[in-house]
């Protein structure tokens, strides 16, 4: 059986590249339906919804990389001619159809992928070679315009393979030619078809469906525009007015900073932060009766991002935001060990509760630059009670705070 094409029939590794990748994306595609209609409401039906994630995602990271290996070897192998040369319409619309399935090989598990990297931590990929992608920044913005282009280049993708498998179905039940056999076993068509000029409509017309996709895409998501806002830059800009607009008491100013938080979720870790809150500090270098200071943290809650499971943050089971949409850390500024300690209460979800936050100070002239970490029980603040075990989501929280003000006084 010849490895290679020739004009009668598919050889070996076009086929065994075929349906390899048929097999792959049509397993990916029941997966991906499934596990994004599952229910996440209790900690076992979260877990089951990531595991199908994570085997989808692995699933379709598998077809990027064969397609990619198809798509290449494609380019260097002569295509068998189709085997009613007469029929212009159908060469035509088979052709486009085939541009559609080459292009959705590297699309639709690109944007798949795009949009976990950028939100990483969730149900991740089951391989030993990280979540994220090179050139592709952890952003919230980023994440859903992958997300929403995934979603728009499935349909497309399925659009193309119901046709796909029509036209199969059609050649081989109504015309009863050898169409579907030389691909599914090499079978070579009865006679040397004759070679047809395809011309450039079919390339054109997958293209243009597809920019007409990602234009669809563009639209779906909420802030298109925002993903230059997302940028962790802006995002501190963001920040300095929350800070700003609390017109702070105190004698230091927060120019940009990141309030952010990372949680175990099955076994991996989730990253989060906080784009709007303000902190009032009021620090001397020199302690007064063993206190360097104040400092007021004033959190909006729903500012909240959490990767690709924010949504679920936000509810009542978890930040429940809606109820409690301010959290306040108030704490007296005490010398630490290795620099200070924030020492004080924190508000969160309606619970109060001490807090030690040890942190580093390091001032030149008149900016300060401040990093410290914390790590908080949720259960503490009643969150994720349902999730009474770690295997879902872990019990601690750890809080990183970093920032730079500077001195106003
Ligand atoms: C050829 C490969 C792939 C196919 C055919 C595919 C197909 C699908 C389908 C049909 C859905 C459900 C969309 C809906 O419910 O309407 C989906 C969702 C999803 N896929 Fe894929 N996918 C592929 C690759 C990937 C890859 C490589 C990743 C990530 C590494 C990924 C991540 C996701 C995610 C996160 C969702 C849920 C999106 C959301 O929350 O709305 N997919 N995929
Ligand atoms: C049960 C599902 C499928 C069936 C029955 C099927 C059947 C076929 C057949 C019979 C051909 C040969 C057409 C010809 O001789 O002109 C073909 C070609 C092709 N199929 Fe499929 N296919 C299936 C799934 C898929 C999927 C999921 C993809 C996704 C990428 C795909 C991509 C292609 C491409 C790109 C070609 C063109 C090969 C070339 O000439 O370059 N197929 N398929």
């Amino acid at each position: 059986m010849p490895a290679r094409n020739n004009d009668r029939s598919f050889g070996t590794v076009t086929r065994v590249f075929h349906w390899l990748t048929a097999l792959l994306i049509l397993t990916a595609i029941p997966l991906g339906v499934i596990a994004n209609q599952l229910p996440y409401d209790t900690s076992e039906a979260l877990a089951i919804k990531a595991q199908l994630f994570s085997v989808h995602k692995t699933l379709g990271v598998a077809a990027f990389l064969l397609g990619v290996a198809r798509i290449l070897w494609a380019l260097f192998e002569r295509h068998p001619a189709p085997l009613h040369p007469e029929r212009r319409a159908e060469i035509t619309l088979a052709s486009a159809v085939h541009w559609l399935l080459y292009i959705s090989l590297v699309a639709v598990p690109l944007s798949g992928w795009v949009h976990h990297a950028a939100v990483t931590g969730f149900a991740p990929i089951l391989w030993p070679f990280g979540q994220t992608l090179p050139f592709v920044p952890q952003s919230e913005a980023v994440g859903s315009a992958a997300g929403a282009a995934h979603w728009v280049f499935t349909k497309l993708l399925g659009l193309a393979i119901l046709l796909h498998i029509a036209g199969a179905l059609k050649h081989h039940l109504i015309d009863k030619d050898a169409t579907l056999l030389r691909m599914l076993r090499g079978v070579p068509a009865p006679e040397q078809p004759e070679a047809v000029q395809k011309g450039s409509l079919p390339v054109l017309v997958a293209f243009v469906l597809y920019a007409a996709g990602a234009g669809i895409a563009a639209l779906l998501v909420p802030n298109g525009e925002a993903i230059a806002a997302d940028a962790p830059v802006t995002g501190a800009a963001s920040e300095t007015e929350g800070a700003a607009a609390a017109e702070p008491s105190g004698n230091w100013r927060v120019v940009e900073g990141t309030l952010g938080f990372s949680v175990k979720q099955m076994g991996a870790d989730v990253s989060g932060s906080f784009a709007t809150w303000s902190a009032d500090i009021r620090f001397d270098e020199v302690a007064v009766e063993g206190s360097h200071g104040q400092v007021r943290v004033t959190i909006d809650t729903a500012s909240l991002t959490l990767g690709s499971v924010t949504k679920q943050a936000l509810e009542a089971e978890f930040f429940d935001v809606a109820t409690h949409p301010v959290a306040t850390f108030t704490a007296d500024i005490l010398p630490g060990a290795e620099g200070y300690i924030a020492k004080g209460e924190l508000t969160l979800r309606g619970a109060t509760k001490p807090i030690e936050m040890p942190f580093t100070l390091e001032i030149t002239g008149t900016e300060a630059r401040m990093a410290g970490t914390v790590t908080l029980d949720r259960r503490d603040f009643g969150m994720g009670l349902s999730y009474g075990d770690e295997s879902s989501v872990g019990f601690g929280v750890v809080v990183a705070v970093d920032l730079v003000a500077e001195r106003v006084e």
